[in-house]
């Protein structure tokens, strides 16, 4: 199993971040060979400035060592690896106006302003297929929302192999993890945790001290009802039933495991102990990664120490791929 997987860099990581993709990150590391890279290329399709884009992609890679991503993994920033531009070329290839033109992504981003876009959010998905080629990715963990990009990867993978009459790239498989919760503002149960929200109490910052933890979750907006004896029945209580899922991804068990130790008590016995659970779990990975962060060029040469071994797992791939084309390198 070689698992890979990109994460578009952000400023001030939160809970949602953090039990969404990097956890389950952190535990795949004994499951296979891990490639793990931030998407720093990907994101010159946005509207970041390029401070924002040189700190954040700093602040993430400091935020993954702090979850634990370790040396059993490769961790590095994709702009530091020419390979993925490279591939990226000559899958381009490959790729087909059509197949992009159905990407959901591209509508939804775009919008009605297609002349408009940067050419490079339109092709974005095949710097993803390069991304996953380049190594011979097996297992690609991404959201649902990747699925349909990683199916474009198939059908890229696929035509290449046959253009060129090669048994080059393997057809990665999503990894789509059910482990992973969708984690809702603490504030607004219909609406996702999220480092744009005006409101700060609305979200679990990954630098919260233990207090500000304790604080947020007191004042999460809840109902007056006890906690029932099945997690199903929290269905139309999206607060309620956003914090239940908080704590059953904090303490690894399932949410139903969850409501069985609670059933009966109300909010104010639960979320104290919600709170003493979230600082345990937190406040270690909040202490490594502020070290971190006093020390960003310690961080940086993690980073470049990743793309040197990324650099050399890749090269026989895209050597291959420029022989199969008749590139003359
Ligand atoms: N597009 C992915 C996202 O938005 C990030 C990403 C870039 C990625 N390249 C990748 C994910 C390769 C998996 C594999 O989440």
């Amino acid at each position: 199993m070689r698992i890979l997987s990109g994460i578009q860099t952000t400023g001030n990581l939160h809970l949602g971040n953090y039990l969404g993709a990097i956890k389950q990150w952190v535990a795949m590391q004994d499951q296979g060979e891990c490639l793990f890279f931030l998407a720093d290329l990907h994101s010159l399709t946005g509207s970041m400035t390029p401070a924002e884009r040189a700190s954040t992609t700093i602040e993430m890679a400091a935020t993954l060592l702090a979850a634990g991503i370790d040396e059993r993994s490769i961790m590095f920033n994709q702009a530091r690896v020419p390979a993925h531009s490279e591939l990226c070329w000559i899958l381009q290839g490959t790729a087909r106006m059509g197949w992009l033109n159905r990407m959901t992504q591209w509508k939804d981003k775009a919008g009605k302003n297609r002349d408009g876009a940067p050419v490079g959010l339109f092709t974005y998905p095949v710097l993803q297929a390069a991304d996953i080629l380049a190594y011979k990715a097996t297992h690609v963990p991404v959201g649902e929302d990747q699925k349909q990009h990683l199916e474009l990867t198939r059908d890229i993978a696929e035509k290449f192999n046959t253009d060129y009459g090669v048994d080059l790239f393997p057809l990665p498989e999503p990894l789509i993890s059910k482990a992973a919760p969708r984690i809702m503002s603490l504030r607004d149960g219909g609406a996702k945790m999220s480092k744009s929200d005006p409101s700060d109490m609305s979200r679990i910052n990954l630098i919260d001290s233990d207090d500000l933890i304790a604080q947020k979750f007191r004042k999460a907006r809840t109902d007056p009802d006890p906690l029932p004896d099945s997690f199903d029945a929290l269905a139309e209580r999206a607060e309620a039933r956003n914090l239940v899922t908080i704590y059953a991804a904090l303490a690894d068990v399932t949410p139903q495991a969850v409501v069985d130790q609670f059933a009966g008590q109300g909010f104010g016995a639960f979320k104290p102990a919600l709170a003493d659970l979230a600082v345990a779990k937190l406040a270690p990975i909040r202490d490594r990664l502020t070290r971190l962060l006093d020390d960003r060029a310690a961080v940086g040469a993690e980073l470049a120490k990743g793309a040197a071994r990324a650099t050399e797992m890749a090269a026989p791939t895209l050597r291959a791929a420029q022989q199969a084309v008749g590139l003359q390198i």
